[in-house]
């Protein structure tokens, strides 16, 4: 492993920070992500800054009522404090941090294997875009799981708007890269910008959507403001924050904790709680906001629209 100093989510969950940090107000205080702190300092809660964005009217957007949850959804307050967002720190109080995130202008370039490549404003894409609401659970790999009312676009429709080449296999999506702004990125032993990929087919499935926003609102820049990936039966890391480009390629990319970890952190990291994580039981979850600990369900719950993808994959590592 490269990493001088173990992140957090590197050690076994029950050694990450304790879901008390959100559930008791004192001890939320202490560690700065404070309730009170965000009701007296508006401007610094990815709530309240949610009204700066020039994309603020296209919030809420309409519900699709085919994807429901099996369980609560997560309060605001706890998914939008409660973060994994390296580039900020490896713990779970980056929300403050994050703020120093400029989200506007915003491009995304579009290229590789593509019919034409290009760089489009943000805001030029999501007026191209539908958007929608669905109610996804996440499972992060650290067995926490949170239930989301995320806003976004079928990747489906961004491959459209892309237009890959035939020869593409693969698509890889790229976060911000500026130190100045994200201090774990001075961290020079994480293979910084943070990448992640997707097969043409993973992207193309109805499941997987580009996320703008959330709990009917921007996507707070904790939660990956201005698109992040959402893609439910897989682990939490693959779901990349903060994107500044999407590459087509026929070339499977490692990914940035393959690349730290690989015997951990794959390529594919479906979500199955019979296959445990090295370190640590991946056969159940604990729900933030409720502490409640419940049976992980294979492909995260979604199965029906998934496995049909991976049936015929054999020798591939496709739950690590
Ligand atoms: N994306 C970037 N760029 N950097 C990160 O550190 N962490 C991942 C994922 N996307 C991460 C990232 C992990 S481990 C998880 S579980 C989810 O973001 C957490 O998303 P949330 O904070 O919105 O719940």
């Amino acid at each position: 492993m490269l990493t001088r100093s173990k992140p957090a989510w590197l050690l076994p969950e029950t050694a990450a920070t304790p879901e008390s940090v959100f559930l008791n107000r004192r001890e939320l205080c202490r560690s700065v992500a404070a309730g009170s702190i965000l009701a007296a300092v508006p401007a610094l809660s990815g709530i309240a800054s949610a009204a700066a964005d020039p994309s603020a009217g296209l919030y809420p957007a309409k519900r699709n009522d085919a994807y429901k949850l099996d369980r609560a959804v997560t309060p605001e307050k706890v998914a939008t404090t409660y973060n994994n967002f390296y580039e900020f720190g490896s713990h779970k109080n980056i929300w403050k941090a994050a703020q120093k995130l400029k989200v506007r202008p915003w491009t995304v370039t579009i290229d590789g294997m593509v019919e034409k490549e290009r760089t489009v404003d943000v805001d030029t894409l999501l007026r191209a875009m539908r958007l929608e609401e669905r109610l996804y659970r996440h499972r992060c790999v650290e067995a926490w799981a949170i239930a989301v009312p995320w806003t976004g676009f079928p990747m489906k429709d961004f491959l459209d708007y892309a237009r890959p080449l035939s020869g593409a296999r693969y698509v890889v999506m790229e976060t911000f890269n500026d130190k100045s702004v994200a201090p774990g990125q001075r961290q020079i032993w994480y293979p910084w910008p943070y990448l992640e990929g997707l097969t043409i087919a993973e992207a193309a499935n109805e499941l997987s959507m580009i996320g703008t926003g959330a709990y009917g609102k921007p996507m707070p820049k904790q939660n990956g403001a201005p698109l992040r990936l959402v893609a439910p039966w897989k682990y939490g890391f693959k779901q990349i924050k903060s994107i500044v480009r999407f590459t087509f390629t026929d070339k499977r990319p490692t990914s940035f904790w393959e690349k730290i970890q690989g015997n951990e952190y794959g390529f594919w990291a479906n979500v199955n709680p019979e296959v445990p994580h090295p370190r640590w039981s991946q056969a159940t979850e604990r729900l933030l906001g409720v502490d409640k600990r419940v049976p992980t369900l294979l492909y995260n719950g979604y199965a029906e629209q998934v496995a049909h993808m991976y049936k015929d994959m054999k020798g591939e590592r496709l739950f690590m």
